[in-house]
């Protein structure tokens, strides 16, 4: 696993988009796995400011997201779909069509099995972006006594709820399931890329990085299997952690 110590948080995102975009410039037909949630909005912005500076083409690109909140309507603010479209596909030039986040059709069996199809649809991401929980969780995997490999269905944690409910009116509106990619579909990329920040994301970056141990206690540890997984924190993380 490599380990980048950014300056701040600004520069783990400009670092992280500068990632992606080469990716995509290496193989403008590349498909990329993506995230939501606080951490990789900057991101985000940094890859439109790079299209918007001609530096960057999405038209051929596509993309897979970790996951989505079942029961929401795509329209819903609070939607991952909303949130890509609003932070990403909105300003740029990829085809919507190329996008994928999970919908709520159907049974949230049927839109894991959707998920899970499209995860391996021409191949695995070649990077997949990633946050982490306090908890360790990464996308919605949730620490507990055991973890899925495939895409499937889970059940939020109360301090996931407790957490995501900053975004909604209340504690009460955050949807208790979502559909996620399973930790085989994230082990799947050809890279990883995770950024974390901020006091809450300490004791979750230590068991990540601080030692060789892996746990479904801190699902994140699980990326210590993978070949080419980048880890990118700023200083001020890095020293709270001790790493
Ligand atoms: C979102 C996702 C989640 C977040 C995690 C951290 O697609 O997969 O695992 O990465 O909850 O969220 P933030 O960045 O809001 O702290």
């Amino acid at each position: 696993m490599k380990l980048i110590v950014t300056e701040s948080y600004e520069q783990s995102c400009l670092k992280a988009a500068e990632m992606i975009g080469d990716v995509i410039r290496q193989n403008p037909k590349a498909k990329l796995g993506l995230a939501t949630g606080s951490t990789p909005e900057p991101i985000y912005k940094n890859l439109v400011k790079m299209y918007e500076q001609g530096g960057l083409d999405f038209s051929q690109v596509s993309t897979v997201n970790l996951d989505e909140y079942w029961g929401i309507d795509p329209e819903h603010p609070q939607s991952y779909r909303y949130f890509m479209n609003h932070h990403l596909f909105d300003h740029v030039n990829i085809r919507k069509e190329a996008t994928f986040v999970a919908t709520g059709k159907g049974t949230p069996e049927q839109a894991a099995d959707e998920l899970e199809e499209k995860v391996f649809e021409n191949g695995a991401p070649a990077i997949q972006l990633l946050g982490i929980g306090a908890n360790g969780h990464i996308a919605f995997n949730e620490a507990g006594p055991s973890l899925r490999a495939k895409s499937h269905v889970e059940t939020l944690t109360e301090s996931t709820i407790q957490a995501n409910s900053r975004f909604f009116d209340s504690p009460e509106q955050v949807p208790t399931q979502a559909i996620t990619m399973g930790m085989g579909d994230i082990l799947a990329a050809g890279s990883i890329v995770l950024v974390a920040t901020g006091a809450s994301k300490k004791e979750a970056v230590q068991g990540l990085l601080l030692d060789d141990v892996i746990t479904t206690e801190n699902p994140s540890t699980f990326l210590k299997l993978h070949p080419n997984t980048t880890v990118i924190i700023d200083r001020e993380l890095a020293q709270l952690a001790g790493v």
